[in-house]
């Protein structure tokens, strides 16, 4: 049955004070306050499972030998109490709306595949995990500055307050206030402790991320549809609702995680640090972005290939590794065109240039077509990876150039290039998705040719290779653009 008090103040939610909700019913505020209440709820369990608690875990690994046993009592404290605050969470939102999490624990805050794995990846290792330890103390103030609110008296307006909502709420900011300093504790330990250079790069990637989470985003869209999904009649405002959820952060202030004013401990701490001196000013709504941006932005995309690129590098030489012992006979798919090509030596430079033309291609597109980019890169990696499992092909490479430089790059390339990783050409594949992305100008287009030429005239492949890899980066990129998550929320699933 559907609860009948609201789960979180009024001035929490983005619609709050717009025409919009001023429109509204009190039936359909309370639920839509519900779902933000919800939505709330779910970041929390979120970031407590998918960012402090393995950030904290690696902090701890790494301080395992240290004296300080106050210190290491206290993390291994809040860590169990971060699990805690997730099962208490989850509780909760299955008993309150059992319709949505009976048999999920996400339904606003789903992350895409690629932003998981990120996510995952960064929390674990340095220096990725100092930047979520930033992120820790500015959303532990947030949510111990919510559940401040929660045990406000309400009067008027949508009524008091669902009493689980608040009292879960109330337990985790007995927890939250002790965290806090121990945040800012982790941080000394080890982000006050790195070179000056790296805090600079990390505080800058910081307040990248922090503008970027503090902005409503897919979240808040799917409130808006989950709630017209139970209201049909409010079909007809989506555009208006979505206008006023998405308008930015200056909307609903007391939602803004990323307000310095509303998280003095935070701002405080960012203060007192000259690598956030410059930096302060844009971490405001409004602010000019600093160097470091999202995936909407240039160096958000380059950002994106430079992780990208030794995950899918590793991938291929494991695969190689694992097929090296079952390899079909050498030359297999070698042709008479392949025997009438001339070895060029030069053409190994042009083959090592892919990662610097993948760059300029995610440089000079658009934030949609890059990552459409991306997605059917990773969409190629994927087949060929098991292309190359179940049809392990070896090239037949011929002796190494006789003469330097060209014998010791085309031995640097083969060591890390194995030779049965072969059909398809995952150079090519690359090649043409990079190609299909946009309209290029001439020397782009000559430049991806020249490389694809470059894979058989250094003899890393044959010509059934790149025509197989041609074929892999079209139907790729015809893929991509059915990623589910490519484009619009999916439907929302009562
Ligand atoms: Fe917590
Ligand atoms: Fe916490």
């Amino acid at each position: 049955m559907m609860r009948s008090r609201p789960f979180i103040p009024e001035h929490f939610t983005h619609l709050y004070g717009s025409v919009e909700y001023d429109g509204m019913d009190g039936v359909r505020r309370l639920r839509y306050n519900q779902l933000v209440g919800a939505m709330a709820a779910e970041q929390f369990l979120a970031f407590e499972e998918e960012v402090i608690y393995p950030a904290v875990a690696h902090l701890r690994r790494n301080a395992a030998h240290s004296q300080d046993h106050d210190f290491m009592w206290r993390i291994g404290r809040m860590m169990v109490e971060e699990r805690e605050h997730a099962r208490m969470f989850l509780g909760l939102l299955r008993s309150a709306m059992p319709s949505i999490y009976a048999h999920r624990d996400r339904h606003f805050t789903r992350l895409r595949p690629l932003e998981r794995l990120v996510c995952a990846v960064c929390a674990r290792t340095p220096p990725g995990n100092l930047v979520l330890m930033w992120l820790a103390l500015v959303i532990e103030e947030h949510s111990v500055t919510l559940s401040k609110a929660m045990l406000v008296p309400v009067s008027g307006g949508l009524g008091v307050l669902d009493t689980d909502f608040v009292e879960v709420h109330r337990r985790h900011l007995l927890d939250e206030v002790r965290h806090l300093p121990l945040d800012e504790l982790l941080i000394q330990r080890s982000f006050d402790r790195q070179p000056l250079w790296l805090r600079r790069l990390l505080a800058r990637l910081f307040v990248a991320v922090l503008r970027d989470i503090a902005t409503p985003k897919r979240a808040a869209r799917r409130v808006i549809s989950h709630l017209i999904h139970e209201f049909p009649d409010l079909a007809p405002r989506r555009k208006q609702l979505l206008r006023c959820t998405l308008q930015g952060r200056r909307a609903a202030p007391d939602c803004d995680i990323a307000d310095l004013e509303r998280h003095p401990r935070t701002a405080r701490a960012l203060s007192a640090r000259s690598e956030f001196a410059d930096l302060l000013h844009t971490i405001a709504p409004g602010g000019s972005s600093p160097a470091f941006e999202p995936l909407s932005h240039r160096t958000g995309r380059i950002a994106a290939i430079l992780v990208l690129s030794p995950l899918a590098s590793l991938g291929y030489w494991a695969v190689g590794a694992a097929v090296s012992s079952r390899t079909h006979p050498t030359g297999l798919l070698e042709t008479a065109l392949d025997r009438a090509l001339p070895l060029m030596p030069p053409a190994i430079l042009v083959y090592a240039s892919l990662g610097a033309f993948l760059l300029v291609a995610a440089w000079g597109s658009s934030a949609k077509s890059c990552r459409r980019l991306i997605q059917a890169s990773l969409t190629a990696m994927a087949l060929s990876y098991a292309c190359f499992i179940v049809w392990p092909v070896a090239v037949d490479r011929g002796g190494l150039p006789g003469t330097e430089p060209w014998h010791s790059l085309f031995a640097a390339v083969r060591e890390m290039d194995p030779p049965h990783n072969s059909f398809p050409s995952l150079h090519v594949a690359y090649v043409t998705v990079a190609l299909a992305s946009k309209r290029w100008p001439w020397w782009v287009w000559a430049w991806g040719l020249s490389i694809i030429a470059s894979t058989v005239l250094t003899r890393q492949h044959v010509v059934l290779d790149v025509a197989a890899g041609v074929a892999l980066g079209v139907a790729a990129w015809l893929l991509a653009g059915r990623w589910p998550w490519s484009g619009r929320d999916r439907e929302i699933r009562g």
